[in-house]
C-alpha cells in the first residue's frame, strides 16, 4: 500500500514560516498539514484565512486542511479559495455529514472527515463510499506535542476492514504523536497517510526526519498490499 508524509505546520516556526514551507517543498512531504482550530470544538485556536493563503503561496505541494472548528459547513468554499486540495472535517461537529462531504466536493476538493479518540469508526459506515480519507486522531485535537494513544492501532485496523472492497482505496490518515517509534506499527495496521508535527519540527534536521519516517513506514511488512 503506498503511503505518504504529511508534516503539521502547526509545529512550524511561524515567525519562519516561508524557510518551513520551502524546506518541505524540497523534502520527501507529500501533503503539507495545516490544522485549523476555532478555540470553540477544541480549546485552542492555531491559525486562519490569512496564514493558509500565505502557505499556499510558496507551497508546491497539496495542502491537506484539517479542521477542528465547529459547524465547518460555514467556511468550506473560503478553505478551498484559499487554497486546500483536502479538507477534512470532524464528525463530532457535523449535524449533516453527508451534506457537508458533497459540499467539499462540490468546492473542488477532496473529502476527509476525522474521529476523535473516542469516536468508533463504525460510525463512518454509511458514508465510506463518499470519502476520500478518513482521519484517525490518535490524541485529543487541540494542541501538538501530545502522547500517542495506543488504542488507534485497532481503530486502524477495524476502519480498513470496513474500508474493504468497494472502499479500498480510501486514505487511512493518523494524527497526533506520531514518530518513528510507532510509524510502522500504524503502516501496518492500515494506515497510510502520517501526519507529523512535533516529531519533524523539533527535529535538528526536519527534512532528514521526514525521509526517516517515509523509510521507516515503507519496510513495515505490508499486510494490505
Ligand atoms: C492536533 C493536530 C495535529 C498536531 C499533531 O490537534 O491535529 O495535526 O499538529 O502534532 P504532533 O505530531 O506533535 O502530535
Ligand atoms: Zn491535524
Amino acid at each position: 500500500m503506498k503511503h505518504l508524509i504529511a508534516p503539521s505546520i502547526l509545529a512550524a516556526d511561524f515567525g519562519n514560516l516561508q524557510r518551513d514551507i520551502e524546506m518541505l517543498n524540497h523534502s520527501e512531504a507529500e501533503w503539507i498539514h495545516v490544522d485549523v482550530m476555532d478555540g470553540m470544538f477544541v480549546p485552542n485556536i492555531s491559525f486562519g484565512f490569512p496564514v493558509i493563503e500565505a502557505v499556499k503561496k510558496h507551497a508546491r505541494k497539496p495542502l491537506d486542511v484539517h479542521l477542528m472548528i465547529a459547524d465547518p459547513d460555514r467556511y468550506i468554499e473560503r478553505f478551498a479559495a484559499a487554497g486546500a486540495e483536502v479538507i477534512t472535517v470532524h464528525y463530532e461537529a457535523c449535524t449533516h455529514l453527508h451534506r457537508t462531504i458533497e459540499a467539499i466536493h462540490a468546492a473542488g476538493c477532496k473529502a476527509g472527515v476525522a474521529l476523535n479518540p473516542h469516536t468508533p469508526v463504525q460510525l463512518l459506515e454509511d458514508v465510506l463510499e463518499f470519502l476520500d480519507l478518513a482521519l484517525i486522531m490518535s490524541v485529543n485535537p487541540g494542541f501538538g506535542g501530545q502522547k500517542f494513544i495506543p488504542n488507534t492501532y485497532k481503530k486502524i485496523a477495524a476502519l480498513r476492514q470496513l474500508a474493504g472492497g468497494s472502499s479500498a482505496a480510501l486514505v487511512i490518515e493518523v494524527d497526533g504523536g506520531v514518530d518513528t517509534a510507532n510509524i510502522a506499527a500504524l503502516k501496518k495496521a492500515g494506515a497510510n497517510a502520517f501526519v507529523a508535527g512535533s516529531a519533524v519540527f523539533a527535529a535538528e534536521d526536519p527534512a532528514a526526519k521526514i525521509a526517516e519516517l517515509n523509510r521507516t513506514a515503507a519496510v513495515a511488512f505490508d499486510l494490505h498490499a
